[in-house]
């Protein structure tokens, strides 16, 4: 029943290096993923040290951990500003959404798409009927939040910010999006996964003013923890009390909880962080329009591009076979015609080399 993870040579995400390397024959370490958007500069340096401190002491994988979470949460809750009682965590983000459309019985929900591909099968799963809004390239992939109240459902679940655009909705539209949803008796599930490249436009600090909002946050991104799965949801008291007495008990390792809380007291870390991508983003997202590639204005650690001139199955294949360069080929996203690809905001050196081969590919 499980689906191939590459449809028609396509992987369903991003990240899949070990797979894509085994089906190019070519060694992993020798190509460059721009397709999962992980910090490039690795995770805090305090995280490591820590986990191995952590392993001297066996207790860290011999005992059963915390069923409570008390100290990861408080360490969430501190880092966005809301109480514990407000934070549910899980090991990813799929595994809270399930929980959360149980919780609230959700039959129906709106999606602007193009979208995370999970999104639709978790829905699916969960046997919630989807309604779609389909962004459109004209508008810039850009979501019409008062279109999307039209719809009728139980739910709203969308991305700020959007992947795979990285279009950033205005926080003030939004909050009044988030009222209006309310009186209209809906919730709002806003995935923030790559909020914090621009924390002040979060509504995480608001789910105590809105019962109908539920924020998902991730740790693996911008933390580059992705292999360690933290992944937490931020809603009223009321609602994370029950989400949390049905999410599966322990999903967070000991070692992983204790990995994220080294890595959200690091306050220079995530300055730094937002910096250097502000400013490797801003010369990638140059050199490519320089090059006559169309993108999208990014808040996130990627940038999506519109080469629609080439076939882009080939021109995928080739940055593999020729520049060892992976780039999400969003051929498979719903609603997104041929010709999009995504790529990641990774070091200079990195960034310069897929400068270097998009210059090779599409030049005219
Ligand atoms: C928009 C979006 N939301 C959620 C996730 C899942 O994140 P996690 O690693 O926390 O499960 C991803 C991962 O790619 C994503 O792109």
């Amino acid at each position: 029943m499980k689906e191939s993870i590459m449809t028609e040579s396509l992987p369903l995400h991003g990240g899949q290096l070990r797979k894509i390397a085994n089906h190019f024959g070519i060694p992993p370490a020798q190509l460059i993923d721009f397709s999962a958007n992980i910090n490039p500069d690795g995770p805090p340096k305090g995280v490591v040290p820590a986990l191995r401190s952590a392993l001297d002491a066996l207790s860290s994988i011999v005992d059963y951990p915390d069923l409570d979470e008390i100290s990861l949460r408080q360490a969430l809750a501190r880092y966005v500003g809301v109480g514990p009682e407000n934070v549910a965590v899980s090991n990813g983000f799929v595994p809270l959404l399930e929980v959360l459309l149980g919780t609230l019985s959700i039959r129906s929900c709106a999606v602007p798409v193009p979208a995370f591909v999970e999104y639709r099968r978790t829905l699916e799963r969960c046997r919630v009927s989807i309604r779609t809004q389909a962004l459109s390239d004209s508008s810039g992939l850009r979501c019409d939040l008062d279109d999307l109240l039209k719809i009728s459902c139980d739910a709203i679940l969308l991305a700020n910010p959007h992947n795979p655009s990285g279009v950033l909705l205005n926080r003030e539209a939004l909050l009044e999006f988030v009222q209006k949803a309310a009186e209209q008796n809906r919730h709002v599930l806003l995935d923030e996964a790559f909020i914090d490249y621009c924390p002040e436009d979060s509504l995480a600090g608001e789910v105590k003013r809105f019962p109908n909002l539920i924020v998902f946050r991730s740790v693996t991104k911008f933390f580059a923890l992705a292999g360690l799965r933290v992944a937490y949801a931020l809603a009223s008291e009321r609602l994370c009390k029950q989400m949390r007495m049905v999410v599966a008990p322990w999903s967070i390792t000991t070692l992983a909880s204790m990995a994220a809380e080294v890595a959200l007291a690091d306050e220079d870390y995530r300055d730094r962080t937002r910096q250097l991508n502000r400013e490797r983003r801003e010369l990638l997202q140059d050199a490519i329009t320089r090059l006559g590639i169309r993108t999208f204005p990014s808040a996130a650690n990627f940038l999506l591009m519109k080469i629609s001139d080439l076939d882009s199955h080939q021109l995928w294949e080739r940055m593999i076979r020729i520049h060892h360069i992976v780039l999400r080929n969003c051929a498979n996203y719903e609603s997104l015609s041929p010709g999009y690809f995504r790529a990641a905001v990774l070091t200079e050196t990195e960034n310069e080399k897929l400068i270097q081969a998009l210059k090779t590919e599409c030049h005219h």
